[in-house]
This record gives structure tokens, C-alpha cells and sequence, in this order.
């Protein structure tokens, strides 16, 4: 599957089917998650990889009971460790960039697993102390969000998006433009348009012939009905005439 393909594909899997997955296969989702950007390159990250049930159990509880978390077949709690961050960017560093090179990582890590026909939910919905005090975190590094992942149990319902030329502006915020698809070299939208025009054509053609054709038969009818009227009238004529 290409990137795009997999971008467009990729659904939260919440349910999970009880069978492990392979290290080496974890470990491919951990290197991708790695592998994301971030501020400077910094990598202000750390990944806990959580299989012990227990743990998982402990984590679902102080994530609001979730149940995707204690039926994965594994975790990973990505990680900020923001010491870097800040002294190179300060507070914008400290408050920003940290969530943000983190969620870089769990797209990546999300992306990877299903490339590789694993299933995964981010999970954001958890006590951040709680956490920290089951993972014997240090002080200065923060829960970012927790990876449920295994191999999937269900296929989500189909995913309602919003419209592109909605949520896109050009050049000015609030500023739309009318072909977007052109813009993105999409001309199927342009083909589609062209089909639609040629069938209401048609349709309005058919029509026209069906009236036009209805016109001309109530024209004959009547027409052939006084022309059989004459005929008539003549041979009674003609009848009249031999009697005499
Ligand atoms: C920051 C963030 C927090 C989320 N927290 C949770 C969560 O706590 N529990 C959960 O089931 N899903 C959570 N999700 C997953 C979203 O519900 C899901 O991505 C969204 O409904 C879109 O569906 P999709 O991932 O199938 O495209 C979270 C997603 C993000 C990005």
C-alpha cells in the first residue's frame, strides 16, 4: 500500500483480536514513530512499550476505563521530555513544540501499524499523574498520548469527512476558491460535471421528442379524421348522383 493509500485507509481500531504481535513488528512501529519531525530535530522523545497486562489494566483504569486499553495487545505511551525544547525555544518550545513533535510521532507510529495490518486508536482521555506514577516517570517528562494497538477485531463504519473546499483558503484566511480540484490536478470532478451536463442534454431532448411526437399524432388524428369526413361526404355524393 502507497502512503496515500494508507493515509486514507487508516481507521481507529478500538477492539482487539487476543493474539500477540511479533517484536519485530513493534519495534517497526516504534522506529517509524521515531522517524516523525521535529522542532530542530530534537526528538524530545521517549516511547514506553506496555505489554504486561497488569500495567495495561492499572493504564485503562486511570484512562477513563477504556477498554481498548486493557484488550490491546500492547501500548506504547509516547512521551515530551521537554528539557531540550525549552532551552532552544522557550516557552513556545516548552508549551508547543513538545505536544506537537509528539503528535508528529503517534501519526507516524498509527500510520506504520496499519501499513503493516496492525490496528490502533490514539488515546488522549487519561489522568497524566496517574500515568506517570505506573510508568515511574521522572518529573520533567509528560504523558503525550497512549497507542492502543494489536491486530484488529472490527471494520469502523465509513468515515464522514468534511468538504476540502470547506476547510480550504488561499492566500487569505476565510478566502475560498471555486475549482480546488483543478488546483490538485483532480479533472475526474470536470469529467463527472461534463457526463452530468451530456445526460440532462438527453434527457432534455428525449422529452422534446416525446411532446413534439405527441403533437403530430393528435395533428394526424384529427387531421385524417376530416379528410376520412370529406371522403365519406363525396361518395354519398356520388351514390345520391347514380340513384338519380
Ligand atoms: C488528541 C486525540 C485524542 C484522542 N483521544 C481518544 C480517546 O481517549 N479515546 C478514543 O477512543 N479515541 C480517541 N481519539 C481517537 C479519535 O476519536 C479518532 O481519531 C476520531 O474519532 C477519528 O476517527 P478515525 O481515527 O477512525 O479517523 C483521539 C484522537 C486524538 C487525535
Amino acid at each position: 500500500m502507497d502512503a496515500i493509500e494508507c493515509i486514507a485507509t487508516r481507521r481507529s481500531i478500538r477492539r482487539f483480536l487476543n493474539i500477540p504481535v511479533d517484536q519485530e513488528i513493534i519495534m517497526t512501529i516504534i522506529e517509524a514513530g521515531a522517524r516523525a519531525p521535529s522542532s530542530g530535530n530534537v526528538q524530545d522523545w521517549k516511547f514506553v512499550l506496555v505489554d504486561d497486562k497488569e500495567i495495561m489494566k492499572k493504564i485503562s483504569t486511570h484512562s477513563v476505563g477504556q477498554e481498548c486499553i486493557h484488550n490491546a495487545a500492547f501500548l506504547i505511551v509516547i512521551c515530551s521530555d521537554s528539557e531540550h525544547t525549552e532551552l532552544h525555544y522557550g516557552l513556545r518550545g516548552e508549551r508547543l513544540y513538545t505536544v506537537q513533535n509528539c503528535a508528529a510521532a503517534a501519526e507516524n507510529m498509527l500510520l506504520a501499524a496499519h501499513a503493516l495490518g496492525i490496528g490502533g486508536v490514539w488515546v488522549g482521555a487519561f489522568d497524566e499523574e496517574k500515568i506517570k506514577e505506573i510508568l515511574a516517570m521522572p518529573k520533567e517528562a509528560r504523558p503525550q498520548s497512549i497507542l492502543a494497538l494489536g491486530y484488529p477485531a472490527e471494520t469502523p463504519d465509513h468515515k464522514k469527512l468534511k468538504d476540502l473546499n470547506i476547510l480550504t483558503y488561499f492566500n487569505s484566511y476565510g478566502v475560498r476558491i471555486k475549482n480546488l480540484h483543478r488546483l490538485l490536478n483532480d479533472y475526474s470532478y470536470d469529467w463527472e460535471t461534463k457526463i452530468k451536463q451530456a445526460h440532462t442534454a438527453m434527457e432534455r431532448l428525449k422529452e422534446k421528442t416525446r411532446k413534439a411526437t405527441q403533437k403530430t399524432t393528435v395533428q394526424v388524428k384529427n387531421k385524417g379524421g376530416s379528410l376520412l369526413e370529406k371522403y365519406k361526404e363525396r361518395i354519398r355524393a356520388k351514390i345520391k348522383e347514380n340513384k338519380r
